[in-house]
């Protein structure tokens, strides 16, 4: 077992990706998304990596959740996937940019009606009386867009790009001896790989 630190960080990301697809039972695209609040709380939860290139890696969410908020404020994120069938584990903390429009509305329009409509019925992380107010607001919605195929997201939706500013590659190896390797940029230069203890 070696990680391949002959490639770019992007590239091992895209390298392990595969192994994971083939690997994992459901959502090798799960990962845990850190961020912290204005006053320095931090708070973490999964969402799906939905789309990535050089520029960074984006999930879409509520803007005017908890963490839309906080992400919003602070710019700061960490992201980690556990690849638990490989045992691995990546961890990357960037900064968080929301995407442009054209691009949520692009990923919006790909995603079942349901879930569309969902967007624009929760409030997300706001309290909820009862699931009932829920439910009606759903129907309210569908109401609102039938007989259409598509129709715009909500204002408060949409993506956000994580720019990295480092990555981490850790693999399980026996006894805990774990490999582990951190890549930093110089100067916005190439990618520098240094091998961290376990
Ligand atoms: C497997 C899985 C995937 C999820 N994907 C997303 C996602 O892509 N976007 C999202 O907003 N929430 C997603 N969630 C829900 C979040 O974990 C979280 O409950 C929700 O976004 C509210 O978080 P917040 O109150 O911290 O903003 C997912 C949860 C799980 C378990």
């Amino acid at each position: 077992m070696t990680i391949n630190i002959e490639l770019s960080p992007f590239d091992l990301f895209d390298k392990w990706y595969e192994e994971a697809k083939e690997a994992e039972p459901s959502d090798p695209n799960a990962m845990t998304l850190a961020s912290v609040s204005v006053d320095g709380k931090p708070s973490a939860r999964i969402v799906l990596l939905k789309e990535w290139d050089k520029d960074g890696y984006v999930f879409y969410t509520n803007f005017e959740s908890r963490k839309g908020q906080e992400v919003l404020a602070t710019k700061n994120v960490a992201i980690c996937f556990h690849w638990k069938s490989l045992k691995k584990q990546i961890r990357i903390e960037g900064i968080a940019t929301p995407v442009s429009d054209e691009q949520a509305q692009a990923y919006f329009d790909t995603r079942p009606r349901m879930s569309r409509i969902g967007a624009w019925a929760s409030m997300q992380s706001q309290p909820l009386d009862k699931r009932e107010t829920f439910e009606q607001r759903i129907k309210d919605f569908d109401t609102k867009f039938d007989g259409q195929e598509y129709f715009p997201k909500p204002p408060h939706w949409s993506g956000f790009r994580v720019t990295p500013e480092n990555f981490e590659f850790w693999e399980e190896l026996d006894f805990r001896l774990h490999n582990r390797f951190i890549f930093t940029q110089k100067d916005g230069d190439d990618w520098i790989a240094q091998r961290l203890y376990p």
